[in-house]
This record gives C-alpha cells, structure tokens and sequence, in this order.
C-alpha cells in the first residue's frame, strides 16, 4: 500500500450530527447506513441503481483552496459510505420537521399537492433544497431540469413543478399576466368559457383556500412561503477545521470481503495497482455500484481515485481542454460552459456537442458523482461520450504501475472488443484531452433514447468534418455507439467521402456506404435493428444539413440553400416550461359550517410524507430478534427441478435457515379464482423469477447473498412466452369468453366498408416506488400479524391462513401506507408475504421480507399484454355499424385476475361508442411468464387503444376527420349500450364539446395543418378521445364498504375503513366526508390504518370505487353517531362539539363508536348470462393532444394537454385533479413510453428503471389543462361525487391518436396509406419506421427476411 499513513476511522456528518465509523465495512452504502444505522428512514429505498432518485441526499463539503462550501446532490443508494470521508450529509430529516419547523422546500411540495402516495417525496424536496443552495433564486430551467434524475410515478409532476415555481426568478406563474392570481378568479381566463369555480393555476393555491388547508399533522399553520437563504445551518466548523487533514489523509477501510483504498497522491495510487493488479478503481460507483449489486460482481480490493490532484484537475492547454480522468461530469460540463463563454465559435465547437451530450446524460445525482474516466473505461458500446471522444479524436494520457506515461489516440484502434480498450492492466487512465475545434470544422454529437431525460442510448454518434473553402471535406470522423460491441467508426465512409464536396451527392453516397460499413445483424443485442441503422443515417442526414446550412450562413463558398421545409430536422426537438391551469366548480349548496367536503384540501398525509415522517412498511423499526428472508427465484421460465442443495447457502455468515416447500404447514398452493401456483415451487418452475426457496438470516445483505448461493439445477424445457406461441401450441386457460349484440356477420356483410385490424399493446410494469415489503410477526396464540404493503389486506390475510393452516381469526393483516400500488398490489404481495408467513411460523421470530427493485419487477406481473384482432364495418358517411373484435390476452402462468381483467374488456369493448352491432371474445392465454395482474384500467385501457386505433383506420380510410367520426358515433343520453344500460346523466358529449373549445381545437387544427404543409421532417398531431368508464365490480360480493367511527372523549375522531391509502387520498376523502356529516374540522379527525381486525372481509382497493363504497359506509357510521348526539345538540344548541362529545359520554352515557356499511343497490352482472348491472355509473371525460414528431429520429413531444372531466360533485377537487394528472401520465406511459423487454426464452431484460422507462418529468405536456366538468353531479354515489381513480388513464389515447394524426401527414408527404398502426408503447423505434421514407427504405424488412430471432419478442 501507500507510503502515507493511513487512517482507520471514517469521519463524516450527517444532519449536523458528526459521525465517527471504526472500520466500515466498503461494501456498505450511504442509504444502508442511514436506514439501518441511524433509523433515518425517510431517504427512500426505491430502486438501488441511481435510477428513480426516492434516495436523493445533499453531500457538501469545504475546499480550502476556494474558501467555499460546495453542496452537491447524490444518490445514496449508489454512494459509498468510504467515500464520505471529511464530508457532510443532509437528508431529508435535516432540513425540517412537523415537529420543530417544516422548511419551505417541504412545505410547497405539501400544500400544491405534489405528494400522493409520498415515496418519491423526499427525493424531489432532496433534489431540490440541493439546488436552492447552490442558486436561491434559479431559473426557470433550473427547475425545469432539476428534476431529471427524480422519477415520480403518481402525480403527473406538474404539481411539483408548479409548488417550486414562486421560488424561481420569474417567481410564479409561467402564465405570466394571464394567471389566475393576476385575474378576477370568477372571470373567462385564456379564452375559456366562463366559471363559477375557483381555478387553481399552476399548484399557486389560491389564498382563501390557503387558510382552510393548510394545516398539518400537528395543527401547524403552514403558508405558502419563501426561501430564506440565511436560515439555512452552516457547514459543520468542524469539518471546516479539519478539512484540509481529512482530505489529505490516505485511508484503509478493511471490511470482511472488501478493502477499500483511498491513496491521495499519483505514486501512492500506482503503488496500491502494483500490490493489488486486479484491484478496482472507483469513481462515482455508478457503474460498479450497479455491477455488484445487480449483476453480482465481486471487486475484493477498491481503490478510489477523488482525492488525487492529476485525476481531478481541469486544465486549458494550447491544444485543448484537459480533464483528469476522476473529474466529475458535472464538473466537466461547468468547464466546458466556462470555455465556451470565453472562446470564439470557431473553437468551441467541439466542446457545444459536449455539453449538448451532457444534458442528456443520466440526472443531475449521477453527474455529480461520476467521473468521465469511468466513462470511457466502462466501454460500453452504448457510452454517450465515447462517440464524441472518438470523433473529435480526443487523446488520452495512460500511467503504468511502473509510472510511465503514454499517450492514446482514440480512434477505431481504442475499443477492443465488449468492454475491452486498448488500456493495458497495469495502466490507469490519468486524463483525456479534448482538442478545440477549428476553422472550417464542424461538430456535432447525436443522442436517441426512448426517453429523452435519463436514459441509455439506442443510438448515438459524433460526427465531425472538415471543409477546405471550397466545402470539399478534408477531414471526416463518424464515430457510433449503440451498432455493434464497442463505439464503432465508420471508416470506409470517412474514406472514401474524403475529397468530395459537401452536397446532395456526397449524401447520398455517405447514405449508401453508412449501410455497409455499420451492418448490424437482425438477431443483435439491443433489438430494433432496422431502426437503429435507419437512426445513422437519419442522424448523417441531419448532421449534412446542419453543415450545409452554417455554410450558407457564411456564404463561403455558395452553397446550394437548405430547402425551407428541410430547415426543421437542423433543429432540437426544444420545450419551455411547463404551464397549465386546473378549474373546479365550488358548489353553491350549503354545507356543514365546519366541513371541508368539496375542499382542494391537501393530503393528508402530505407534510408528513415531505419531512420524511410518514412511516411505510420498510420504515419499520426492527423488533428484537427479527430475521431476514432472501428469495431463491428461479433463472428459467419453463424447468423441472433437478437439484436443489442450499448446503453451500446453510454455511455462510448469518444464514440461519433455508425454507422451502416442506416447510409450509398448511397448503403450498394459492391463488384468487383458481389456487393454481405454489409458495415455493416443489417440481417444476413455470416462469423466471419464481420462488423456489428462501434463506433466512441476520442481516438482509446475508440473506440475498446466501440465497444467490443456493444452487439450482433445471432440466430445461421449451417455454411458452408469447401470445403467439400460445395460439401456436393452443395453450389457453379453459374460460375463453363471448359478448354480443346484434347480428355482426349481417352487418358487416351489410356495411358499405369494412376493415380489418390488428394491435399489440404490450405490458406495463406498475413500477410502484416503493418496492414490496412485508414483515411476519408471530403471535402469542400461534397465529401470525403481518404488516404488508398491500391493497388487499382480507386476500392476504385468508392466502396466510391457507399457508399456515390457521383460522382467519388468528391472522391479522395491516397496512398504514403504500408508496404506489396502482393495482401491482392486490394479489401479488402473495408471492413473497407467505414465505415470510411460513419464516417466521417456523422459527417464530419476527422475519422482514423487502424485495429489490429487480426481484420485484422478475416476478410480480404487469397489465396484460393484448393482441386485439378486429373488423369494422361502417358507412361512407362514418357511422359505425358493427365491430367485430377478439382479445388475446397474455395472463402467464397463473390465472390470478385475468379472466376478470378480460371481462372488463369485453364489457368495454364499445368504449364510448354507440355501435349496434357488437362481438367481443377473450382468450386467456397461459404461458410461462409471471402471472399478469390488475393494473389501473384493468383491461379497458388495451380495449380503449384497440377501439381508437380502429376509429384511425376508418378514418383514413374515409379521409375524414377522426374526431367528425369520433363525434359522429358517441353515445348519448337515453342511448343503450350493448351490455343493455340505459345511459342516464351521460355527460359524454358535454365533456367531448368542451374539451374541444377548451383546446380551442378547431383554430388548432389549422395551425397543425399549416405546420404540416411547412415543414418535411417533423410532424404536428392533434386528436380527441373520449372516455366512459363503469364504476362497479362485476362480483356482487365485492360491492361493499365498511367503516368503523369512534369519537373521544376530547373530540376527536378516529376512522377506521376497509379501503387503503395508496397515493390517492382515499383517507383524505373519508375524512372530508365525515367533516361534512359529523360539522367538524379536519384537525378533528384523523384516518387509522387499515386493519383486517378491526374490519373483517374488506374488498381489495381497487376498481376507483373506493371512495363511493367506503366513503358511504363512513356516512352511516356517522350519520348513527350524529343521531345518537341529536338529543343533546336540541338539548344544548350552544353546545360546541367539544361539550357535546363530554356530555354524551359523561352525562348520557351513549356509545360514541359506530359502524357503517354500504352496498350499491342492484350492482353484479354475469357475463355468461348477461343478467345484472355491470355498473352503478360512469365516469365520462375528454382530452384533446397536440404532438410534434420529429420524423427522422421517431421522437415526440406533447406540446399541449387539455382534459375535461365529469367527476360529479367532486369530494376533494384538488385530489381528483391530481388523480386526473397522474392517470393520463400513467396511460401515457402505457401507450407511448413503457417497452416491458423479454426475450423468446422468457428472460426478462428490463428489471429496474436503468432500462425500463416511466414518465420522466419531460414527458408531460408542455401545457396541460384539467377541467372538472362543471354543474355535474349523479345521484349514484356519496354527496354525487364519482370514482376517478382510473378513468384519466384512458384518455392518453388523445396522444397516440395526435401521433397518428403526425404519422399520417408524413406518411402522405411520402405517398403512402395514410394509416399504419402503432403497436404500443409508440416508441421511437415504431414512430419512425411508420414515418417511412428513403433512409428507412434502406433497412425495412431485414428483419422479417432474416429470419432470425429477435433480441426481444412482442409477448
Ligand atoms: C442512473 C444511471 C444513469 C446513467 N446514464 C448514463 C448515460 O446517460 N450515458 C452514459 O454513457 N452512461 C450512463 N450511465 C453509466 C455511468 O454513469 C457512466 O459510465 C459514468 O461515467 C461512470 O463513472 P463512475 O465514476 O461512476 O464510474 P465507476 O463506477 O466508479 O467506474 C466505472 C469503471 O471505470 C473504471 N475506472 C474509473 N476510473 C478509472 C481510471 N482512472 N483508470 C482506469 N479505470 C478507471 C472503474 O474501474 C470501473 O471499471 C448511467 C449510470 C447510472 C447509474
Ligand atoms: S433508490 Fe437510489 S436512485 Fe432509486
Ligand atoms: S407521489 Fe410520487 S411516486 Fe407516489
């Protein structure tokens, strides 16, 4: 080791507190520490690879050469806690508290209704107190952008957005005058009809309702209020003090496995290498971080490289800027801009496209920590800055263990092979030098992902030329990642364009030769070959303009000009910041004085979720003696168990037990319709990721590891994957269904056009934040509690009981909080709550069970994917007459929902449609993926995208406008649907009419149009949809409510009910509901978590008919209370609440504890039969998108949103509207974002947020307007609210429909049918080659003529 001596102690600070470590074990990160060590649970576990940002803390330290404190933010989930040496830490916790003072930070986020279900939380109020202290006042991008490394997966983020806004320079509003604070708030604002309502912009939460809601937890007022710079704590003088000793000191840290070594000088460094040849250097962990923890790496010596001045240091040479190989990227990126500021264009060029690459790489959390070495000796072949350093030729400086320096070229020589450089191992990289650009030298760089913000490339490329002044080239570089296994150049086309001028001819030629030189075989890791090798030449094309018209600019030589309706593809795909409004009606009848019914309260739970007190399942404090279960699951889809020996697993430290399927005491089989999968698997394995086994141990680190070391032998057999496989090889669940009306064979025979269709719409993984969790606690009676993070307590409760062999009464089941189920959670928890069951039984000890991020996504289902089949008969005029559609549903091994999520199809296979004529069939495919589940929509949403998709087809064909044909067919008032419910209070059209004039659709439409006729290479889109969606479950049984009210003897009231808090402010309701009935204030009455021994038998929370089932239940319970209370409030008028509640108990001795129940008159319907109602009522709404396609990359925007919703009298409009939001970002990511990856062999590739993509903060409209339908109401549900949960979801379809709308104006510019359908998600890769033209004529059909198998399958 190094000469210095070295330090045993790690010294760091969190929260102000200071925190000495003997010996810290290397493999431990910040998050572990924080969790486990300091109980500081409110920084989020979410996902474990930098990916979602619920982990966010802010890391500052002091540099004594500037004399500055420098705050950073950072992922604790990827820092190690070794690397916090001399530094200090600040989560969540340290910034405020309910109980001493909420920081503001905090506070906006609460009170503009940017928390739902919370687990996201603490992470944005992370990212963005982060950036408050570095610029007080930032702008409007800063806050647009800040949030890139932050995934939040119910609100839609434009409430976040919107709640941090008054903090920004401009300091409010993005609608500048135009915003409601500035207006009459009774008057027509931005054109919009006029309201009674109170409009709410922006989250700027209007002042009035400021004094009714923004009381929290503990009764505290709390304010919009401003960021006050000067209250924040200082740096710790400590660390101040003794900063330049803890970050000279070189340190060893030796844990049982790993040693960690931080060497503070370039000898000491290379001596360490010389001691340890394999050792591993480490920057930011970001890529090792992920290594070891998801692909199991293991790196016994860490040699981290942050405190070395040659690695660190950033120097402008005569040739270039020089960056030490351990210089952040985000440092990287600030010395870049600093250049750029000072250098002309014609030097600086190089480095644009290096800060333009940088915008796009990972979030903010990793840029701050990672380092451009670790970058390029990653090598991965799909490296965003690779292709610029390969480019640009960028020259490295390399140092060997024997201390000689050389320098590297990186050109086509550099990369090796996959993940291999021309490095030597006994060479670590010391710097990069990237060279100033020159005169008459071009240089761009290209990045195409899926999704813009945070995300790996599918392709990407620099690309630099050299002209002399005649625009000949005399000097050309492509340099491409994501086409083979390293970065690639394009050598021959570099060649042999060397000498020609710089014109259409050399275009084509480069177009010609980019194909043979970037081949990439159809079978290829990644997927999307076509696509991809259409994306080279897509980009030279872009990269040929953008040249061709700097040279026109300079008219040095005459060039020939960029034909105008070209210009565009010069231009980034750019968006401003987020605005939009949100109107609800107040209603004008009178309530009880005390009642925030019909309040935009705020969540409940809001102020706690943003402190990072709200406790979830995993923020648990242990109990003594609680052990650890790590699951064995299994690696194939299809197997028959030939060996299972834990032996290796039994003797590893900490382990104490295996468990398997002889260890269950009761049934090892389970199920909801069918018990048809087994707790642990017994003989064969049916799907990847199931479980086999379990270990128990001390520690959950323990626990994984050793369950990792449990070998499992497979006798492999063929699977079945995909819908197509199960057609093929007939393998469906024996309860394929038909609904019909009318006679659909004569009508379509009837009919003057008929069509036929078909779609995929593929899965979507719930991604909840909060991964599963359930903790077992044995009971004193031999029973067993469990604290679960489900939505179906009563299901689990009775799956235990089966497993244990246990009554139901001595199982209880309970949930506080769930950070996000979105349906992920009904059944599912099963799969990993009964082996905890079974654990904990066995030894009877309490056992924690907490799935990561990729065991969660490995075995819990997703929606399923649907193959929809159709034919479609209609007049010329438009009118549809009959519809003909079958559904394959993709269920996976295990019946679980599925046969009910296909009769919610069928059921809504009309959407809102009058069609006459009507077939719907279901096929319930079984095959070997995990069993697919309720989602959101459960199953309309697939019917939803296969009807409009249907509706686009027609109306291309027509050549008629889609929403005339849209228009032309909805429902109306009085109309009978085909499952024979009367339309009542059918506010359908009423919504459709004013979404259109909200968007101000038909002056939009021109506009598009014009773009359109304008512009070749990008594309504007513009649609409407509608959405009709039931309310009810179709099992009689399950429409019931329940809940318990009990008043103490201070008054206050505490509810209990049978539904669960999940985001979606189901408690805040009930409690704004009891308000109402019982006349008091919300800081009254608090909700209690939801019990299976307090209420028996609850229906899962589910279907969005929640708040009408136990909403109403709590209206009874309270309605007994207030009777019982009558006599003493006729007695006692004067009496306050307070004084009845003591009278009534002291005096009158009355019961202060009622319950309640509710069920919906006449709901339950039998699809066989078709007998019943299938729904009390429906919710109605529209949208109306506008999109802009960028046609050569597939790329697209929402430019603008606009929602009309029909959610009666809504009980809590600021909450509905959020459910509105979050649901339409959720549908959007279903039908244009979210590709869920499997290969043929049932292999999934996408486990985790690195590789599968929800909404990001950048993907939702650029202005995004929500309407609550005004003097609504039913008589169907409590006080004429409706369920909203779901419905929204639907109405993403506007945006598929706006990019088919997009699609067809550039598939007309090429003379092709206007229609193609758009399988979802509509990703790049399939807007792209719908946008055919002759890049993509290159490559189409290789991959059918292949043959071959391809990297991923449609399922
Ligand atoms: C959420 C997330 C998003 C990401 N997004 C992107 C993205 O958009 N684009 C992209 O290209 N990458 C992305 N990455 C990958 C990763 O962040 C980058 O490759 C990053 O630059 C790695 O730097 P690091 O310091 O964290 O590397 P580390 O994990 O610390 O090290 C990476 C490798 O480099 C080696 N190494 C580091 N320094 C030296 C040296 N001086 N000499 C020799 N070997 C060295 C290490 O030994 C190790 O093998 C992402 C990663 C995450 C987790
Ligand atoms: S938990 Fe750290 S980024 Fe997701
Ligand atoms: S509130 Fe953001 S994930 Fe639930």
């Amino acid at each position: 080791m190094g000469s210095s001596a070295a330090s045993a102690d790690l010294v760091f600070f969190v929260n102000g507190k200071k925190n000495v470590v003997q010996n810290p074990e290397p493999e431990l990160t910040l998050l572990q520490y924080l969790r486990s060590d300091l109980q500081l649970t409110g920084t989020k576990l979410g996902c474990g690879e930098g990916g979602c940002g619920a982990c966010t803390v802010m890391v500052s330290f002091h540099s004594p050469d500037s004399d500055t404190t420098q705050h950073y933010s950072a992922n604790a989930c990827l820092l190690p806690l070794c690397s916090l040496h001399g530094m200090a830490v600040t989560t969540v916790e340290g910034i405020g508290s309910l109980r001493t003072r909420v920081h503001p930070v905090q506070e906006r986020i609460a009170a503009a209704h940017g928390s739902q279900c919370g687990f996201c939380t603490p992470g944005f109020v992370m990212s963005m107190y982060t950036l408050l202290r570095n610029s007080p006042t930032p702008s409007d991008e800063q806050l647009d952008t800040v949030f890139e490394g932050n995934l939040c997966r119910c609100t839609g983020y434009r409430p976040i957005l919107d709640a941090y806004r008054p903090f920004t320079k401009g300091g409010g509003c993005p609608l500048g005058a135009e915003c409601c604070q500035n207006k009459n708030k009774t008057g027509v604002q931005n054109g919009h009809p006029p309201s009674n309502g109170v409009p709410v912009e922006n989250g700027a939460v209007p002042n009035d309702t400021d004094e009714l809601n923004g009381s929290s937890e503990n009764g505290t007022k709390h304010t919009g209020v401003s960021y006050d710079p000067s209250q924040e704590p200082i740096f710790p003088p400590y660390l101040k003090l003794e900063g330049p000793t803890l970050h000279t000191q070189s340190l060893v840290f030796v844990g049982q496995r790993v040693r960690w070594y931080r060497p503070v000088s370039l000898a000491e460094l290379l001596d360490i290498k010389k001691h340890n040849p394999d050792c591993k250097i480490v920057v930011g962990n970001t890529e090792i971080g992920v290594e070891v923890k998801f692909k199991k790496q293991q790196y016994p010596v860490l040699v981290t490289t942050t405190h070395i001045q040659e690695l660190t240091s950033v120097q402008r040479l005569q040739s270039g800027i020089q960056l030490g190989a351990s210089v952040t990227l985000a440092t990287m990126d600030a010395a870049l801009k600093d250049a750029i500021k000072e250098l002309p264009e014609d030097k600086f060029r190089v480095f644009a496209a290096f800060v333009e690459m940088l915008r796009w790489f990972a979030g903010h959390q990793v840029r701050n920590v990672a380092a451009v070495g670790g970058n390029i000796m990653t090598a991965s072949p799909i490296s965003d800055l690779n292709p610029l350093l390969l480019a640009c030729g960028a020259t490295l400086t390399l140092v060997s263990t024997e201390g000689k320096q050389r320098e590297v070229k990186m050109d086509h020589t550099f990369f090796k092979g996959y993940r291999q450089t021309a490095v030597l191992p006994n060479e670590i990289l010391l710097s990069v030098l990237i060279p100033f650009s020159q005169k008459n030298e071009y240089f761009l760089g290209y990045k195409q992902a899926n999704r813009k913000e945070d995300d790996i490339s599918v392709v990407n490329a620099g690309m630099r030329v050299v002209l002399d002044d005649t625009a000949k080239v005399l000097d050309l570089s492509l340099a491409f990642g994501g086409m083979g296994p390293t970065t690639v150049m394009a050598t021959t086309t570099m060649k042999q364009l060397q000498g020609l001028t710089w014109n259409e001819e050399l275009l084509n030629k480069a177009c010609e030769l980019l194909t043979s030189d970037l081949p990439l075989d159809p079978g290829s890791p990644g997927g999307t070959t076509e696509y991809r090798r259409s994306l080279t030449v897509s980009f030279f094309f872009k990269f040929y303009l953008t040249v061709k018209q700097k040279l026109q600019q300079q008219a040095k030589p005459p060039v020939a000009a960029v034909r105008s309706s070209d210009r565009v593809a010069t231009q980034p795909l750019e968006r401003g910041p987020v605005k939009g409004f949100q109107w609800f009606e107040v209603s004008p009848e009178s309530l009880s004085p005390n009642s925030a019914l019909r309040l935009p309260v705020v969540h409940e739970s809001a102020f706690k979720q943003a402190t990072g007190e709200a406790q979830y399942t995993n923020d648990i404090a242990p109990r003594q003696g609680e052990l650890y279960l790590g699951l064995v699951q299994s690696k194939k889809a299809r197997a028959k168990l030939v060996r299972v020996d834990p032996s290796a697993a039994l003797a590893m430290p900490g382990v104490v037990d295996y468990l398997s399927h002889t260890d269950v005491p009761g049934s090892n089989i389970w199920g909801l319709l069918e018990k048809d999968e087994e707790i642990f698997a017994s003989k064969e394995v049916v799907h990847q990721g199931q479980v086999i086994g379990a270990i128990l141990a001390d520690t959950l680190a323990n626990a994984q590891r050793a369950a990792q070391a449990v070998v499992v032998e497979y006798d492999v057999m063929e699977p079945i994957i995909t819908i197509a496989d199960a057609i093929q090889k007939k393998s469906f669940y024996p309860l394929n269904l038909l609904v019909s009306n009318g006679n659909v064979e004569e009508a379509l025979s009837r009919a003057e056009c008929v069509l036929e269709g078909e779609l995929h719409v593929e899965a979507q993984e719930h991604f909840y934040l909060e991964p599963m969790v359930t903790i077992g606690y044995p009971t004193e009676d031999g029973g067993m509690e469990l604290a679960c993070s489900t939505q179906s307590i009563a299901f689990i409760q009775s799956a235990v009981a089966g497993a244990l062999g246990l009554p139901f009464n001595k199982v209880k089941v309970r949930a506080r909080r769930l950070g996000g189920a979105f349906g992920g959670k009904e059944t599912r928890p099963a799969m990993h709550a009964l082996p905890v069951a079974v654990a904990a039984n066995k030894h009877n000890c309490p056992v924690r069970c907490t799935l990561e991020r990729d065991e969660d996504m490995l075995m819990t289902g997703t929606r399923h994917p649907y193959l929809g089949k159709y034919r479609i008969g209609f007049s010329s005029a438009g009118k549809i007459l009959a519809y003909d559609v079958k559904y394959y549903l993709n269920a996976g091994c295990a019946l679980d929902m599925s046969y009910q999520v296909s009769e919610k199809s069928l059921i809504d296979s009309d959407q809102s449609y009058n069609i006459p004529n009507v077939r719907a069939e279901a096929h319930l495919c079984k095959t070997n993926i995990p069993s697919n589940t309720a989602f959101r929509g459960f199953g309309a949403p697939q019917a939803n995208a296969i009807m409009e998709t249907a509706l686009t087809q027609v109306a291309c064909h027509l050549n008629m406008a889609p929403d005339k044909l849209r228009e032309m067919n909805l429902y109306k008032e009085g109309d009978v649907t085909f499952f024979k419910t009367v339309l009542t209070q059918c506010n359908l059209r009423r919504c459709w009419d004013d979404v259109k004039a909200q968007s101000k659709f038909e002056q939009r439409r021109k506009e598009v149009d014009l773009f359109n006729s304008e512009n070749r290479w990008r594309k504007r889109g513009i649609a409407v949809t509608p959405t009709k969606f039931g309310m009810g479950f179709f099992d009689k049984f399950l429409n019931q409510g329940a809940a318990l009210v009990n008043i103490y003897t201070d008054g206050t009231v505490l509810i209990s009910h049978g539904g669960i808090e999940m985001g979606q402010g189901l408690h805040t309701k009930i409690m704004q509901v009891a308000s109402q009935v019982l006349d008091v204030p919300l800081s009254k009455i608090q909700v209690d978590e939801t019990m299976t021994n307090v209420l028996p038998n609850t229906t899962a929370t589910a279907a969005s008919v929640s708040s009408d089932l136990h909403g109403a239940a709590a209206v009874d319970a309270c309605n007994t209370l207030k009777q019982r209370l009558k006599p003493i409030q006729a007695e006692h008028p004067d009496y306050t609440w307070e004084q009845t509640i003591a009278a009534a108990y002291f005096e009158k001795v009355v019961s202060l504890s009622a319950s309640g129940f509710y069920k919906p008159p006449g709901v339950g319907y039998n699809l066989k039969t078709g007998e019943g109602l299938p729904y009390l009522y429906f919710t109605f709404g529209s949208a109306c998108s506008v999109v802009e396609v960028d046609c050569l990359t597939g790329d697209h925007q929402v430019i603008s949103t606009d929602i009309v919703m029909d959610v009666g009298k809504s009980l809590s409009p600021a909450i509905d509207i959020g459910q509105i939001e979050g649901g339409f970002i959720q549908g959007y990511g279903l039908l244009m974002l979210e590709q869920y990856k499997v290969q043929g062999d049932g292999n999934l590739l996408t486990r985790g947020p690195g590789s599968y993509k929800i909404p990001a903060v950048g993907n939702i409209p650029q202005s995004f307007n929500v309407t609550l339908l005004r003097e609504s109401g039913t008589t169907k549900a409590v006080y004429s609210s409706k369920g909203i949960g779901e419905p929204p979801m639907l109405l993403a379809s506007s945006v598929l429909c706006a990019v088919y709308d997009a699609v067809r104006a550039a598939r007309i510019d090429e003379g092709l049918n206007p229609f193609v359908p758009l399988n979802t998600p509509a990703t790049p890769a399939r807007i792209r080659m719908a946008c055919s033209d002759r890049f993509t004529r290159l490559y189409e059909g290789a991959e059918k003529k292949s043959g071959k198998t391809h990297w991923f399958v449609d399922l």
